[in-house]
């Protein structure tokens, strides 16, 4: 072989690879056109706009700043490459109060308008895509208290996660002599005796974000491979 084989070889490796792996999305998925909701398919008419939670930048940050995305995806995929839906809670919720079955997959739209679109590394953790929706249905009016906990050490959850391989987060807390009344925000953890802990402002950046994570909005069955209604059983 001459150098000057070896030397196309190796481009021709490397380039069509980027080139199929980086430019053609990249042209593909920067400006996605808007996408209708058909007559008769779907229950409503008119073109899809994706529902928006409004700007959690800092939270944004203090995720990917802590490597959250190493072990927690944010995709819920699509039926093709394995269903998701069947997973409690992944994609929206199979029993919602009031709209029923939301369950669905991810698509582009979701990712629009964000500095970084945190699909993850592994998924080592369950995938947060819908954690917002999830804790609000599980612990309510305490879905933030429970995360707060959670980030400071999951293994205060009795029972339900006291095996975790969560990393406890607590650096993002603050542990502080009780001065007066005892702080509003302090969590139900075990602390020394006159002391709280509070929620630094990275903890509540990010569990503002977490809160945001609510990706149940209906899509046109176009963009949908697994429409609820075809998924009442799964
Ligand atoms: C070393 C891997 C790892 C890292 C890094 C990690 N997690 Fe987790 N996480 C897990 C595992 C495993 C679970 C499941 C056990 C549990 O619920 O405690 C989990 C559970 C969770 C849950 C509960 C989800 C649910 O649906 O009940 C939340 C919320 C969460 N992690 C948030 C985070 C955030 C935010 C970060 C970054 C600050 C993070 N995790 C970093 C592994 C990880």
């Amino acid at each position: 072989m001459t150098f000057r084989q070896f030397a196309i070889g190796l481009t021709a490796s490397f380039g069509l690879a980027w080139l199929a792996m980086v430019v053609v999305p990249f042209f593909k998925l920067r400006n996605p056109s808007p996408v209708s909701f058909e007559e008769g398919i779907d229950a409503q008419e008119g073109i899809y706009h994706p529902k928006r939670a409004g700007r959690v930048v800092n939270g944004a940050n203090v995720y990917a700043a802590n490597g959250c995305y190493q072990c927690h995806t944010q995709v819920v995929r699509p039926t093709y490459a394995g269903n998701d839906l069947g997973r409690p809670d992944f994609g929206g919720l199979k029993a919602d109060p009031e709209r029923g079955d939301t369950r669905r997959e991810s698509n582009v739209f979701d990712y629009i308008g964000l500095d970084f679109a945190q699909i993850g590394v592994t998924r080592l953790g369950p995938d947060l895509m819908n954690v917002g929706l999830r804790m609000e249905a599980n612990y309510g009016a305490d879905a933030k208290g429970y995360l707060y906990k959670h980030l400071y050490n999951p293994r205060l959850i009795p029972a339900l996660t006291d095996w975790s391989s969560c990393p406890s987060f607590s650096f993002l807390f603050e542990t502080r002599k009780i001065t007066g009344q005892k702080s509003e925000a302090a969590l139900d953890v075990p602390t020394e005796d006159g002391y709280e802990v509070v929620p630094g402002d990275q903890a509540r950046a990010l569990v503002d974000y977490l809160m945001s994570l609510k990706h149940d909005d209906p899509v046109p069955a176009s963009m949908n491979y697994a429409p609820a209604t075809s998924n009442q059983e799964g």
